[in-house]
């Protein structure tokens, strides 16, 4: 029996424990914290509570279908692991660990630009389809090698992350001495150096895995980028919109905006080339006070209209979480630190028992619910605050301006619209 088996596994929460058990407090934090208050990190879990099921009793789902296509491919569960970066310190080349889990069960794994691991090698470690997560770390010229690199070793889709001008304020690692422990001299570095003997297990493994990790798909001239330099590459390193024309140029394929959380961005990204996105807070470690995704995802799906997939992810911690955002209208969700507590707590098995937890939730609500299959999930299914609806117009400045979006929202479900909603639209269009 594993350690994350039931019954000391349970749920995500289970798995989280196990993790803030075995690996040192800078590393957990970095996982767990958010940004400034943590405010957006926990209405992102809190908001899904706002959303109610509508089941439909005595119907037999003897097979539920939990299959999806994503950029026309087809995967077997309605969830995909997020770019998490740095994930090689929570467990011995820990992106290739959980691109494995990920592609054992039918799944997709975004590897982050700040991985530990080489794209190729995760690519070549799973048998399931890569994306290729993208910072503009290095400047253009470097990102160029680092899209190069994931095309050549057969990524799926390129990730550009859009909510990253500079990193969030997570007030844990400051307390942490993450800075100190990377960059700082040894006086620096020394006091904060106690949690890590607290954690001989994952010390031992973190010495045995190379000690700290470099950056191997962020290539400099002088080689793979020093941990140290992480956070002022970012802030040297801001995507915009212009940057879209030479990243498609470069990709040739697919193009996933992640961060979008407004009607104006989600028609940016499309002007732009997006064929999917993904309403994204970054699991509230960017910026505090944005609104939970769940929240922001019919406006979006309303300016989207169905000209590109749209995708959420931020604060997913059981399967009726993922069917939620699927009767909403999601196409399919990322978890982030589901899968990263089961890797810090027990590597692979860990991933294989987050992603476990998660598939046989999905399951068991859909047959509660009786759906048979995600195709099936609609807006039926659940019952939203009607406030959310009369937001998603008011707070949309643009839109929908036209009754013809209007239409969208309808078609996503958002009924009734209230009688005031068609009145703005049709004065705006007057
Ligand atoms: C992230 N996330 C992230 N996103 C990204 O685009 N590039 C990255 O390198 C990282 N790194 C990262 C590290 C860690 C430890 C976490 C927890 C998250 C954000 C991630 O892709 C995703 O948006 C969130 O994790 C979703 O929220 P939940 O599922 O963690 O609540």
């Amino acid at each position: 029996m594993s350690r994350v088996d039931p019954p000391a596994v349970v749920n995500i929460a289970d798995l989280r424990r196990l993790a803030k058990k075995r690996l040192p407090r800078v590393v957990f934090d970095y996982i767990d914290g958010g940004a400034d208050a943590e405010w957006t990190m926990r209405e992102n879990a809190r908001v899904f509570d706002d959303v109610l099921l509508r089941p439909r009793s005595a119907v037999a789902t003897d097979n539920v279908d939990l299959r999806t296509t994503v950029l026309g491919q087809t995967i077997d569960l309605p969830f995909l692991l997020a770019p998490v970066g740095s994930s090689r310190l929570f467990y011995p080349r820990g992106e290739e660990v959980a691109a494995r889990a990920a592609g054992e069960a039918g799944t997709i794994y975004t590897l982050s630009t700040l991985a530990g691991c080489p794209v190729g090698d995760v690519k070549a470690a799973t048998r399931g389809p890569v994306w290729y997560q993208l910072y503009l770390v290095g400047g253009r010229d470097v990102a160029m090698g680092g899209i190069e690199r994931a095309k050549k070793a057969g990524c799926t889709a390129l990730v550009v992350t859009v909510d990253t001008p500079v990193a969030g304020n997570r007030e844990r690692d400051v307390r942490n001495g993450t800075k100190e422990l990377v960059s700082g001299g040894p006086f620096a570095m020394f006091a904060h150096t106690f949690q890590f003997l607290a954690r001989p297990r994952w010390l031992a493994a973190f010495l045995r895995d190379g000690g700290l990790m470099k950056f191997p798909n962020v290539m400099l001239k002088e080689g793979p980028m020093p941990y140290a330099d992480v956070g002022a590459a970012l802030e040297q390193s801001t995507v915009s919109w212009e940057d879209f024309q030479w990243i498609r140029e470069a990709w040739q394929g697919p193009i996933v905006v992640k961060g979008v959380h407004t009607a104006d961005d989600a028609r940016q990204a499309i002007d732009h080339g997006a064929a999917a996105m993904v309403v994204s807070n970054h699991g509230g470690r960017q910026l505090d006070g944005v609104a939970p995704t769940l929240r922001v995802l019919p406006e979006v799906l309303a300016a989207v209209d169905g000209r590109a997939e749209v995708l959420l992810d931020s604060g997913i911690r059981r399967g009726s979480d993922v069917v939620k955002a699927l009767c909403l209208g999601a196409k399919a969700v990322l978890i982030g630190r589901a899968f990263a507590y089961g890797l810090g707590a027990a590597g692979g098995d860990g991933v294989v028992r987050a992603i476990e937890i998660l598939r046989s939730g999905v399951v068991r609500t859909m047959k509660l619910l009786g759906a048979a299959s995600v195709g099936e999930l609609d807006r039926t299914f659940v019952q939203v605050p009607e406030g959310w609806v009369r937001e998603t117009v008011l707070h949309d400045r643009s839109g929908p301006t036209t009754l013809n979006e209007i239409d969208g929202l309808r078609a996503h479900g958002a009924r009734p619209l209230t009688q005031a909603t068609v009145d703005i639209a049709r004065s705006r269009e007057e």
